[in-house]
């Protein structure tokens, strides 16, 4: 089979709810991948950052491979010998009291509201059914009906209706929007992404995160911070909240959580917030399951030991100097924190943002087009100084193309 045979297969019987660039992939190794014709490519995605830690790192792998032979799954109606180690581990990782495993992002982004109403019921004293959340415009926590019943983006909701309530909805980077938002008594929490990723890697003003938090604080708010793309290294700090000394109230992680390996999502919280859920009321099958605790253990042993934050610190630098450079009407901006970035791009002959990524595809580097006209480049957090040189000229020779 070839890639063509490969794509009309998904075509065939998958449904038709992603719009994948025409690459076929069956390696992947650190920071590169190889399609089915045996071509290598920078892979500057990683997974919407979910492997921060390279393609199949051998540590992750081998934590995965020992535990899968041993025991993978029991549910939560037991105990096993992995879980209080993760538990653990994960908790003092990030400094706080409990934390409550789920599989994916928009999982735990669900149970962060859910947790979040809780306290506001049981320690805030909201009336019943009436806590309410902020959320900002151009968000994205995922999927589920809640999720996308916060969202403004017209493809997310349209004909998903009806939607969950309970939300209000402001601008992202508007403290006196947040300001007036709060003066609602029913608001249980700010649920906020650092950097907005998929609205196209939007960072907000300095000193916004730090300011909201203490509004928030002043008036006994959760700040509820969505680092599961930002997390784990990727913006140049353990987490993007760091860059502002926030410490949220309830902390929500997925993606590099397993390095890509497996699908590895928590909330982080405290005990006033986190014991508010009680036995029966929240969990998961397969959430903190014994083959995620030894990943999860692994995957931020190897943020941690490869100081992948100080190595996405560095490299960003050189990616955006390296971009500014690059002579092109079609760059129009390019931003970012770390090693997420995006660049605006201007179209530009009939050439969008879409030509650019096939082009870069041909060129031997891969990335993704969102909103139309930005691409994102986030590569793996483990690529070294001369492999990222050699990737921003693969981009300045297909910038060339459009010229
Ligand atoms: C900030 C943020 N939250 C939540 C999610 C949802 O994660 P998942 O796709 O694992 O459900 C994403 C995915 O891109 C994300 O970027």
């Amino acid at each position: 089979m070839n890639s063509q045979d490969y794509i009309n297969k998904e075509n065939k019987y998958g449904a038709h709810n992603y719009h994948p660039l025409p690459v076929v992939l069956e390696k992947g190794d650190g920071p590169f991948v190889w399609d089915v014709e045996g071509k290598r490519y920078y892979d500057f995605l990683s997974a919407y950052s979910a492997v921060n830690q390279g393609h199949c790192h051998p540590r992750i792998i081998k934590a995965m491979t020992d535990q899968a032979v041993r025991l993978t799954l029991t549910s939560r109606a037991f105990y096993t010998s992995v879980l209080g180690e993760y538990e653990e581990y994960i908790t003092k990782y990030f400094g706080y009291d409990k934390v409550l495993p789920m599989n994916t992002g928009a999982e735990a982004d669900e149970t962060a509201i859910k947790l979040c109403r809780k306290w506001a019921y049981l320690k805030k004293g909201v009336p019943e059914n009436s806590a309410k959340i902020i959320v900002c415009e151009d968000n994205f926590h995922g999927r589920t009906i809640t999720i996308v019943s916060m969202s403004t983006d017209p493809d997310a909701r349209k004909d998903f209706g009806p939607f969950t309530p309970g939300f209000i909805t402001i601008p992202y980077n508007d403290l006196a929007a947040l300001e007036k938002a709060l003066e609602d008594p029913d608001v249980a929490g700010f649920l906020v992404e650092p950097i907005q990723g998929e609205a196209g890697v939007f960072v907000p003003d300095e000193g916004y995160l730090s300011k909201a938090y203490k509004m928030c604080n002043d008036k006994n708010v959760l700040f509820i911070a969505d680092e599961v793309q930002t997390g784990i290294a990727r913006t140049g700090k353990l987490l993007a909240c760091d860059h502002e000394n926030v410490r949220p109230d309830i902390l929500i992680l997925g993606k590099a959580l397993s390095g890509g390996v497996y699908p590895v999502s928590v909330v982080l919280a405290d005990d006033e917030i986190m014991l508010t859920i009680k036995p029966g009321e929240h969990g998961s099958t397969f959430g903190g399951n014994p083959v995620a605790g030894k990943v999860a253990i692994a995957a931020l042993d190897v943020v941690r030991d490869e100081k992948l934050a100080e190595k996405a610190e560095y490299l960003g630098n050189i990616f955006r100097e390296e971009f500014r450079s690059i002579d092109s009407e079609m760059i129009e901006l390019v931003r970012g924190k770390g090693l997420l970035n995006a660049v605006i791009i201007k179209p530009k002959g009939g050439k969008t943002a879409w030509d650019v990524c096939v082009a870069m595809k041909d060129n031997g580097l891969i990335a993704k087009p969102t909103h139309g006209h930005i691409i994102r480049f986030a590569p793996p957090l483990i690529i070294t100084e001369e492999q990222l040189r050699e990737a921003m000229n693969l981009i300045k020779d297909t910038f060339k193309l459009f010229e």
